[in-house]
């Protein structure tokens, strides 16, 4: 378990969930990891327990002053960036007619503008050092169709998808790889909450939406977070370096494109 020996990685909203395990995974792989998330208390405690290759640094991926500030911090740390995780993200769940511009905001603002511009600011670095590097958004197979109640949501990750596109495209050429990971369903705090805003949009008992999403999944069964750190490592290695602007379906048969 060394595949990322030597490696310095940022990972975005890693102090819990999808985020945490590929913290954990990183560093035992051999890397070392900035734990960047908005709750630094959460983050500062998730390194601890991770161990000494893992930091905590705080990053409001909607501040640009606090992105820059946090890319600093690890650059300095760390000796450069190699590797990017654009994790950070919310949720949010309604039907068209009751949609708030200021839930569309917020999702717009932290899912797609906080990977754009984490992505620009860890990209400057990179192209600086001249040693390339990885960079991974997480997606979501809500980003591949629509869902009634997750109009927004869906539209965000669907942006996730093209930005990776994009960049990856525009990025390759200083060495680059930009690729993205789109999980199905992981249970998990975040998938919590999810159940509990479908718990009162669709009147079902609580732990009745992952139930049914669980049994809905052809692998037989929700995803968990581990399931997605054997990607999260592979498109971090040379082994991905002739692997541009694609989004990968790790959801248990969910999804096929
Ligand atoms: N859990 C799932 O079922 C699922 C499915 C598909 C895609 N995803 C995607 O995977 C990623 C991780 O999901 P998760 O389930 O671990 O989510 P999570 O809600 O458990 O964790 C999100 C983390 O992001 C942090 N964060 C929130 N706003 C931030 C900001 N402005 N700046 C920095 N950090 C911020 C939170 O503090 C938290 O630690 C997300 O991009 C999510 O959309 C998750």
């Amino acid at each position: 378990m060394s595949r990322l020996a030597g490696k310095s990685a940022m990972i975005t909203g890693a102090a819990r969930g999808i985020g945490r395990a590929f913290a954990e995974r990183y560093v035992a792989e051999g890397a070392q990891v900035a734990i960047a998330d908005i709750d630094l208390e959460r983050a500062s405690e998730t390194a601890r327990q991770i161990g000494d290759r893992a930091f905590a640094v705080h990053l409001d991926v909607t501040d640009q002053p606090s992105i820059e500030a946090a890319v600093k911090t690890v650059v300095e740390r760390t000796g450069g960036i190699d590797i990017l995780i654009n994790n950070a993200a919310l949720f949010d769940l309604a039907p068209i007619v009751e949609i708030t511009r200021e839930s569309f905001d917020r999702l717009f603002t932290i899912n797609v503008a906080g990977t754009l511009f984490a992505m620009q600011a860890v990209a400057r670095s990179m192209i600086a050092r001249g040693k390339g590097g990885k960079i991974i958004n997480m997606a979501s197979q809500a980003g591949r169709r629509g869902e009634a109640l997750v109009s927004v949501y869906c539209a965000t990750k669907a942006a996730v998808i093209s930005l990776t596109q994009s960049a990856g495209l525009d990025l390759i050429r200083h060495g680059i790889n930009v690729n993205a990971i789109a999980p199905g369903v992981v249970d998990g705090e975040h998938w919590d909450g999810v159940d509990a805003l479908f718990a009162r949009h669709e009147n079902l008992a609580p732990g009745e939406k992952k139930r049914m999403v669980g049994e809905a999944v052809p692998y037989g069964r929700m995803g968990i977070a581990e399931d997605l750190t054997g990607m999260a490592v592979f498109l971090a290695t040379a082994d991905a370096d002739y692997i541009v602007a694609q989004t990968y379906n790790v959801d248990g048969g969910n999804w096929m494109s």
